[in-house]
This record gives structure tokens, C-alpha cells and sequence, in this order.
């Protein structure tokens, strides 16, 4: 099994969309089966993948925050066939990291999960909050890869020293880390190479095939079902495709 944290320190960088894309692209167009763990306490990407599912599915028992917690994980299925998730609840925004026992979190369950699971998946997705809370650690720790999805401009740019100062700290807990590289997320033109994008590049990150802004992006929160299901033809959805082609395809970037 695969396993990549998708994480930024800013919120709103669409890394919940892009843990949803990303897992249907890979189960429809490369027959993967795909493990999402949900480890944001606003539990986005839970209530997006379970909507359609009956009541009894929908339990939020076993979910990340039990895991972290020394607990029995419930892995739940989603509407998409292949595609399973370990769902977040808002507890999880009371775990805190340093302390022991009480509310402390075990951060190396999700790395015991990967080892259970790792013939019954291709993939784990992990949705970080954005913030370095108990959750998000665990994630680094379980994690080969990393992908960040980054709006280009000024504020995310700048926001960068930082997660790759906490990516730097975890290496030294978990050494088989690597940064895949950055997404460009919410762009204006997915063939221009934007002078933020080329800085990236400059600074030896790998810059993944650009996801244009669309406005089916939105619609499809409300929907609750992939791009490729509801707007298979947007801009967005064409640039997941190729972006997860690229992803699969290219190795790790060692440059971090
Ligand atoms: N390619 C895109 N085009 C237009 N809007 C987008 C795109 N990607 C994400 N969004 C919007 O940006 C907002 C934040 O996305 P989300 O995945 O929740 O970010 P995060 O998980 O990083 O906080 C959502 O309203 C989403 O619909
Ligand atoms: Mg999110």
C-alpha cells in the first residue's frame, strides 16, 4: 500500500477535494482500491463519502479519533465501490499530542493500521487538517508521500517555510517521508506557467499538472458525488485526471 498525507498548514487549499478526486479517479480509471482517512475534525471528507449510505454505515464509532485513542477502528465503505474510509468526528480537535495518557493520542496507530491493511488496499489517502494537531502528525508518521495542494499566490507561498520546517521534523521520526510535490490548486489557466509555480520549481519541488478553477468544483459539495460523476467535462476534473496520472507514474521527489 501506497500511503500519502495530503496536507497544508492553510485551510481552503482543496485538499478535501482532492482526497475526493483523487480516490475516484483511482478506482475508475486504474481499478485501485483506495483507503481514505479522514483526519480533519470538520469531517468534510466523512460526511462528502458516507452521505448516500444507510444510517447503520454512517455511525461514527471506530472513526480516526478511536484509532488515536487506543480504540477498535471501523472501516466504513463509501459510495464509491473500492473506495473505503476511516471516518474523522470533531472529537478529534481535542486530542492534543504532548500529553500522555488522558487525552494524549497513540500517533503511531494510523502506521499499525497501514501494516494491517496493507494487502487489502492500493492506496491510503490521508486528509489532513490544516493545522499540526496529534492527527496530523500521525499522518506524517504512516506516510510515505506527501502532496500539497496550494492556491498560488502570496499567502500560500509564504506559508510553505513552515509545513516543510514540520515535514523536516518528522523525517527525523519517519525517514521513508518524501514531499511528492506541490498541486496547484484553483488556477485561472491550467497551461500557464505562473510565476509563482516556476519559484516553486526554482526551489527543487516537484510541481504537479495544474488543477484549473471551475465552478462545478462547489457544485459538486452540494452533490456529493466526484467530478467525474457530475461534471466529468470541467476543466477541474480533466487536470485530476492528468494530475493523478503524473502522480502514479512519477516517483518521489528527494529534494526535502
Ligand atoms: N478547482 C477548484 N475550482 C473552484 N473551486 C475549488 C476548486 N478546488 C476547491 N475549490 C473550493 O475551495 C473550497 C475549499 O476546498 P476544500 O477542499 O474544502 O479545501 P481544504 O480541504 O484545503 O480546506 C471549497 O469551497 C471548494 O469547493
Ligand atoms: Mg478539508
Amino acid at each position: 500500500m501506497n500511503v500519502t498525507a495530503i496536507m497544508n498548514l492553510k485551510g481552503g487549499t482543496a485538499k478535501t477535494v482532492t482526497a475526493i478526486n483523487m480516490a475516484a479517479i483511482l478506482y475508475r480509471y486504474h481499478s485501485q482500491r483506495v483507503l481514505l482517512v479522514d483526519a480533519d475534525s470538520q469531517c468534510n471528507l466523512t460526511e462528502f463519502m458516507t452521505a448516500e449510505q444507510p444510517e447503520a454505515q454512517r455511525g461514527t464509532d471506530g472513526g480516526l479519533y478511536d484509532l488515536l485513542t487506543g480504540k477498535q477502528a471501523v472501516i466504513r465503505q463509501t459510495g464509491i465501490p473500492c473506495v473505503d474510509i476511516l471516518p474523522a468526528t470533531d472529537d478529534l480537535m481535542a486530542l492534543d499530542v504532548n500529553k500522555a495518557g488522558g487525552n494524549g493520542a497513540d500517533v503511531m496507530a494510523l502506521t499499525e493500521l497501514r501494516r494491517q491493511y496493507d494487502e487489502r488496499y492500493d492506496y491510503m489517502l490521508i486528509d489532513c487538517p490544516p493545522a499540526f494537531s496529534a492527527a496530523a502528525v500521525a499522518a506524517l508518521i504512516a506516510a510515505d508521500r506527501v502532496i500539497i495542494p496550494m492556491k498560488l499566490d502570496a499567502f500560500g507561498i509564504r506559508g510553505m517555510a513552515n509545513l516543510m520546517c514540520q515535514i523536516r521534523n518528522m523525517q527525523k521520526v519517519n525517514p521513508a517521508l518524501t514531499v511528492a510535490g506541490i498541486l496547484p490548486t484553483m488556477c485561472y489557466k491550467s497551461e500557464q506557467m505562473t510565476e509563482a509555480a516556476q519559484m516553486l520549481q526554482n526551489s527543487g519541488l516537484r510541481v504537479f499538472h495544474a488543477v484549473r478553477r471551475s465552478t462545478m468544483v462547489d457544485e459538486m459539495t452540494f452533490l456529493q458525488t466526484p467530478l467525474i460523476n457530475s461534471s466529468p467535462r470541467c476543466g477541474a476534473c480533466i487536470d485530476y485526471r492528468a494530475f493523478v496520472k503524473e502522480f502514479m507514474n512519477g516517483g518521489e521527489h528527494h529534494g526535502v
